[in-house]
């Protein structure tokens, strides 16, 4: 499936992603740089947050709790792009990259 980012710099960037692979990896694989993922994927540094507009949230599978707890502080929307997995459902669908935060 094609996914599309938009970097933190407005830029719109599209990857073909395999399915099964995390949406963190295949943007860094696409070379969206701007997800920084500094954990490696085990939803422990928040430096891989997206954000889905209202009408994608539902197309993607709720947060688990360990994904939960890094996004206490954020608005709803806000997902750790290392715990999503892409699956064919998914082609088409827009994110964002979430702006850095330190
Ligand atoms: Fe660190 Fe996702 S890569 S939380």
């Amino acid at each position: 499936p094609e996914i599309i980012f938009i970097t933190t710099s407005g830029d719109e960037m599209r990857a073909s992603i395999p399915v099964g692979t995390t949406l963190m990896r295949g943007a860094i694989e696409s070379g969206i740089d701007d997800i920084r993922a500094e954990c490696g994927g085990v939803a422990s540094c928040g430096t891989c947050k997206i954000i889905l507009d209202e009408a994608n949230q539902g197309k993607i599978s709720p947060a688990s709790a360990i994904e939960g707890s890094m996004l206490e502080d954020d608005p709803s929307g806000y997902r750790l792009s290392c715990q999503i997995v892409v699956d064919p459902t998914m082609d088409g669908l827009v994110v964002r990259v979430a702006p850095a935060e330190y």
